[in-house]
């Protein structure tokens, strides 16, 4: 066996991979995907069990873990998340720094960066007791966080959290409950929650994971790492592209809705547009992501919940995938539905605006960064993420005086 990094080192050499389409950044135990066959498991089971089976804090623990958590394990694991669902009341001082409009991920890359100024207790990245009460701190406040900067653009009071309900039961509360009337969560929109939080808790090296990987490998602190995960997010290619797939449909709708797909599917294939169908197509699945899947029929639940099975948007989304899977454009490469073509009609239906879907993503995705944090500064072979560059600019050159220039 070749240790490949000696022999570049001694000779010089490296490779060139921008996006990094065929480089292993790591070795890793959390996540399995196979592009092709369309599978992923976490920590070995397959995410259609988990989803079907176990509920968010179980997910949380095997990922975090390596295990799921028996009855005494989870007792105790949930009873230290909700114990630190509270967040530093100075924390609504700050949030009201915002603007009213600031965008959601705006919002939060703030909040959960600026979380680092109030728990030192958890800073210390390379202590692993630091690194486990920020990963519990983190699963517990994200939710009562991703809620304030919600009310807090509509006007409303906060609601404090509630840990006699589920989390996903406690989000919802958060959520929509006010003081002035009593709110029941409804089981179905609930259980879809957690659901969507369980599809989206981790995926191995995708953009947001990297870049936590590599902020945690300066030796910073976790809150900040996480910060930077929130931020790469964001992106539409990446966690954005839930609320662009949502935006697509209704532009989509609004210019004649079924009609109007076949001029909107040409526009997609103009090779002078940047045009994208929004929702499809994944750096490693070749195959329909199995998320997806789910969160299909996770939509057709809820909206029958909701008495919006005729739901315009939902069948604008079937037909929209049904004419792309039949399309040699989309068929020639590999592009399937992801999960995001679907997790925006979901989170619509239960009264989720749209500029919070991404948030929404970030809440569940935390887990999963914490999980690779862990497992990065865990690795003995661990360094500082440092890529290489191919240089192509100016040969040396002398700086002239400035009359001369
Ligand atoms: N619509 C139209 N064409 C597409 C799409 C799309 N959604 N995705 C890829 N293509 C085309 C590309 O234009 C390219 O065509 P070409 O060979 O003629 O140049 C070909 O398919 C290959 O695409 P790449 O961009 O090389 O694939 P890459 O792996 O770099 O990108 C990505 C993956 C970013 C997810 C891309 O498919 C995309 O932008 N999709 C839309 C955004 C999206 O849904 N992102 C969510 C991803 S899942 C997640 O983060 C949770």
């Amino acid at each position: 066996v070749v240790d490949i990094r000696k022999l570049y080192a001694q000779t010089g050499m490296f490779t060139y991979d921008p996006g990094f389409l065929s480089t292993a950044a790591c070795q890793s135990a959390i996540t399995y995907i196979d592009g092709d066959k369309g599978e992923l498991l976490y920590r070995g089971y397959p995410i259609e069990q988990l989803a079907t089976n176990c509920d968010y804090l179980e997910t949380c623990h095997l990922l975090l873990y390596g295990e799921l958590p028996d009855a005494a394990q989870k007792k105790d694991f949930v009873s230290r998340v909700t114990n630190h669902t509270m967040v530093n009341e100075q924390m609504q001082f700050f949030l009201r720094g915002f603007r009213r409009d600031a965008h959601p991920m705006a919002i939060m890359t703030g909040l959960v960066g600026a979380l680092s100024a109030f728990y030192h207790d958890s800073t210390d990245i390379n202590n692993p007791a630091h690194r486990d009460i920020a990963a519990i701190r983190l699963i517990a406040k994200m939710p009562t966080l991703v809620a304030m900067a919600y009310k807090y653009t509509i006007g409303q009071p906060y609601m404090y959290p509630r840990n006699d309900l589920s989390y996903s039961g406690n989000f919802l509360h958060m959520m929509f409950a006010t003081p002035c009337e009593e709110y029941k969560v409804n089981p179905v929109l609930e259980r879809a929650l957690d659901r969507i939080f369980i599809l989206h808790a981790d995926h191995e090296q995708n953009a947001s994971t990297s870049t936590v990987r590599l902020c945690g490998s300066s030796g910073t602190n976790p809150f900040a790492a996480i910060a930077a995960g929130v931020a790469c997010l964001w992106g539409p290619a990446h966690g954005g592209a839930n609320e662009a797939a949502l935006n697509m449909l209704g532009d989509i709708q609004k210019n004649g809705g079924i009609e109007n797909i076949g001029e909107f599917i040409k526009q997609v294939k103009d090779k002078n547009s940047t045009v994208k169908l929004m929702g499809f197509g994944h750096r490693v699945y070749k195959n329909y992501d199995p998320r997806a899947k789910l969160m299909q029929e996770t939509c057709k639940e809820v909206l029958h919940e909701m008495g919006l099975e005729n739901d315009p948007l939902f069948k604008l989304a079937m037909a929209l995938e049904k004419i792309a899977l039949e399309d040699d454009y989309f068929v020639s490469r590999k592009l399937y539905p992801n999960v995001d073509f679907y997790s925006g009609i979901v989170q619509r239906a239960i009264g989720i605006p749209v500029p919070l879907f991404t948030a929404v993503f970030a809440l569940a995705r935390n887990v999963g960064w914490m999980a690779q944090l862990n497992e990065m500064i865990g690795d003995p072979e661990y360094k500082i993420g440092r890529p290489r560059q191919l240089f192509v600019g100016s040969v040396p050159r002398e700086v002239k005086p400035m009359a001369e220039r």
